[in-house]
């Protein structure tokens, strides 16, 4: 049995900044499947030795340590290299036959990765299946598809019907790279695996929770696609709310792609809707000054690289507990984190703490870039009467486990090529996500809340504080200590 991977979008960022170093990374630690071969298909004339030799460059600038040369030719070997236009029939007739002498007539595994800019997805799914190469009875061939997955709930909808027409859904892997996270799937696991979480994991015992996923980074280069983007569509539809998702879910009875992203979709639908109304006080959107400055973006753009949204979800175990989700560009630190607030003692017996949340249980889980999670609880200061104080047990993925955190690609290509779609997003799911998206970005076109600007390197506009404070909570705003 071989594999091929088909790049579509082979000379762009993507595929020299993740794929094909993911794939060196996975080769290298003997983890890719016997017979893999990789087809890059863009429009640039190369041959491929060209592609290989610039691949070869790239990988090394993406990978944490240096390039093994001996190893990199024998990956190299199977990389091959089609120029191709993707509004072109002709062309797709091309790679079908390249691939054909490829595989001689092995049982082949076919997987066709987009890694285009958005609007060639259709025209490359429409291309695929008139050029035959897509059959839909055919379940050794698959498509993957990156994100923006539509811009809202119309557009993803349309994509899915027009995907549908070429690929059956068990065909289709929709990425989004917080999936393959580490940390994204111990969330399951901590939960899940354990006991000691569960009993106390519902609104009996959680005030609240956090998601934050704060980047120091600008827009930099991609101002273009930022601008008609913004926070909401490039980071809430997707990563926040999978975070969010997986926070909430019930435990699946068995970790399949089909269990998992049932339990998902129960969550999605359980989500309050967003009143048009509401958005201007349960939403705080913000702009970093210097924004319209960047290249690519409007002058007078009021596209906010800083968002705030409360949801509720509306169900026995999260009834009254609120979700803040929380994102943005050009902020204090990278981090991305969930917080559980747990609810305050019912009743303090020591004069020294006062009863307050923020002193409350509290558990951390970090996501990224100090991948671990910590626990909060009062202690007493030995030696100072019955004076507390808020403690921290801390556990640390890097302490722990030798080797580094692979990139999330290695884990999504490896799951891509074994046929588990566990870790991608359903039709259904990404459908729901949209629309519980789709009423803020309206409300944030029309205007509603006020754009407030922030300084970088700030934790989002003034207001931002005072807006949860309403709520009588504080946002956990510690940048992670990295070992
Ligand atoms: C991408 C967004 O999906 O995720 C980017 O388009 C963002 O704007 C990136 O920077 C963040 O990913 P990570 O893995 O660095 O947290």
């Amino acid at each position: 049995m071989s594999h091929t991977i088909v790049i579509f979008g082979a000379s762009g960022d993507l595929t020299s900044r993740k794929l094909v170093p993911a794939l060196y990374e996975l080769h290298r630690k003997h983890r890719l499947p016997e017979g893999v071969r990789i087809v890059g298909f863009s429009r640039t004339p190369m041959t491929h030795e060209a592609w290989r030799a610039k691949l070869a460059e790239s990988t090394a600038e993406n990978i944490p340590k240096p390039l093994d040369s001996t190893l990199w030719q024998s990956f190299a070997e199977s990389i091959f290299y089609q120029p191709g236009d993707i509004e072109q029939a002709g062309d797709f007739a091309a790679l079908g036959q390249t691939l054909a002498r490829l595989e001689a007539g092995a049982e082949t595994t076919c997987v066709y990765y987009l890694a285009t800019a958005p609007r060639f997805y259709e025209p490359a799914i429409a291309q695929l299946g008139a050029a035959c190469l897509a059959e839909r009875s055919c379940k050794r061939c698959r498509v993957v598809i990156e994100k923006p997955f539509g811009t809202d709930a119309a557009s993803a909808r349309r994509l899915n019907q027009k995907v549908h027409e070429v690929f059956d859904e068990s065909q289709i892997y929709r990425i989004d790279h917080y999936l393959g996270k580490e940390t994204v799937s111990n969330v399951l696991v901590l939960r899940f695996a354990n006991t000691i979480f569960e009993p106390v994991w519902n609104r009996n015992y959680i005030d609240h929770v956090q998601i934050t996923a704060a980047e120091q980074g600008t827009v930099g280069r991609r101002g273009e696609y930022y601008d008609s983007a913004g926070v909401l569509r490039d980071m809430f539809q997707n990563h926040l709310m999978q975070l969010l998702t997986l926070t909430a879910i019930e435990a699946p009875a068995r970790f399949e792609a089909d269990a998992v992203r049932d339990e998902k979709v129960k969550i999605l639908r359980a989500i309050r809707p967003m009143k048009v109304e509401d958005v201007a006080t349960r939403t705080l959107r913000g702009q970093y000054r210097g924004y319209c400055d960047e290249p690519g973006t409007r002058s007078d753009s009021t596209t906010a690289t800083f968002g705030a949204v409360c949801l509720a979800v509306d169900n026995w175990r999260w009834q009254g507990v609120p979700f803040y989700l929380r994102s943005g560009k050009a902020m204090s630190c990278r981090t991305t984190q969930v917080v559980i607030q747990f609810r305050q003692p019912p009743h303090m017996m020591f004069d020294a703490v006062p009863n307050r949340l923020h002193e409350a249980n509290r558990l951390v889980l970090q996501i990224q870039p100090a991948e671990g999670i910590q626990i909060h609880f009062q202690t007493k200061v030995p030696d100072a009467g019955m004076q507390l104080r808020q403690t921290e047990l801390d556990f640390n993925f890097r302490r722990q486990f030798a080797g580094d955190m692979p990139e999330a690609y290695q884990r999504l290509l490896l799951d891509v090529l074994q046929g588990d779609a566990s870790l991608f997003a359903r039709a259904d799911e990404v459908e729901l996500a949209w629309s519980i998206i789709d009423p803020i970005q309206q409300a944030w076109d029309a205007g509603q809340p006020e754009l407030g600007l922030y300084e970088p390197g700030q934790w989002g506009p003034p207001t931002s504080d005072a807006w949860i404070e309403r709520d009588d909570r504080q946002w956990f705003d510690l940048c992670p200590v990295l070992h």
